[in-house]
């Protein structure tokens, strides 16, 4: 045997045995059940509470809003991105607080000047357009076009 070999054995011996030390104290449980993933994931993801409840849920009770909105152009927005996750309140409404979101910089977040989006939604400049009022004084949030005298 070429006398390099007495040292190189033993070290390459040290590296396997902290490999497969190392794949042992690292890999998660589960990985490798069923795939190339931590297959707990899947249990844990299912187990998470819902937190939206969606435009139909809310349609339940609020038809006249559901109704409202599909006639002018917030017609393809949900109920939540601006009422916030509904759930808590589907299943109890007197429990479950949303968010009212009547500041101008609410609708700013998708309606204040940005290059990015202009030719997609219509945009004004907050500091412009009428800027001593709330937006919902004159636009109802749910029909946009419905101005207010
Ligand atoms: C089971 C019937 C029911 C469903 C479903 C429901 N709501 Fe309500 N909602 C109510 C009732 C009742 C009130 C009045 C509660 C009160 O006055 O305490 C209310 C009040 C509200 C208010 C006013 C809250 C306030 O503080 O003035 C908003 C906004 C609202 N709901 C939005 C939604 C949205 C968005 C959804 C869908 C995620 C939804 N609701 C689903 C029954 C429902
Ligand atoms: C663009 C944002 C926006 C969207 C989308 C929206 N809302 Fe609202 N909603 C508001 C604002 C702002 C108010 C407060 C209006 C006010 O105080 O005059 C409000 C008020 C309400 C109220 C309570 C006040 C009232 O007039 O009785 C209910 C109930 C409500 N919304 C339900 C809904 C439902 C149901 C949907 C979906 C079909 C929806 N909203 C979609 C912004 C929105
Ligand atoms: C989550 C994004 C979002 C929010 C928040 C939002 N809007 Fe809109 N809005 C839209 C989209 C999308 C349209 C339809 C596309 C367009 O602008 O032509 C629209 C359309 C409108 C229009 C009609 C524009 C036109 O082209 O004729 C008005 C007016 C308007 N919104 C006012 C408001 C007001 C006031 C608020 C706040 C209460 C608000 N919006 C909040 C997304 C939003
Ligand atoms: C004093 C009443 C009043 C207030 C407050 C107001 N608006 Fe308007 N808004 C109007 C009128 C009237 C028009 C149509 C004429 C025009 O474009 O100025 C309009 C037009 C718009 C348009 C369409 C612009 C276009 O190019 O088609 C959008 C979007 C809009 N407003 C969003 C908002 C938002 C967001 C706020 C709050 C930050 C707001 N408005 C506050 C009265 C108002």
């Amino acid at each position: 045997m070429p006398p390099q070999l007495k040292t190189l054995i033993p070290l390459f011996a040290i590296f396997i045995f902290l490999f497969l030390l190392g794949r042992y104290l690292l890999v998660p449980e589960s990985f490798g059940e069923q795939g190339h993933y931590r297959f707990n994931s899947v249990a844990e993801n299912k187990d998470l509470s819902l937190q939206y409840a969606g435009r139909d849920a809310c349609a339940e009770c609020h038809d006249d809003k559901a109704l409202e909105m599909e006639s002018d152009m917030h017609a393809g927005l949900s109920c939540e991105i601006c009422h916030g996750p509904g759930m808590v309140h589907y299943d109890n409404p007197k429990a479950g607080q949303l968010i009212i979101p009547d500041q101008r910089e609410h609708c700013g977040l998708c309606h204040a000047t940005n290059l990015t989006r202009v030719d997609k939604i219509a945009q004004v400049d907050l500091a412009d357009h009428n800027p001593d009022q709330k937006c919902i004084e004159c636009h109802n949030p749910h029909l946009p076009w419905e101005i207010a005298e």
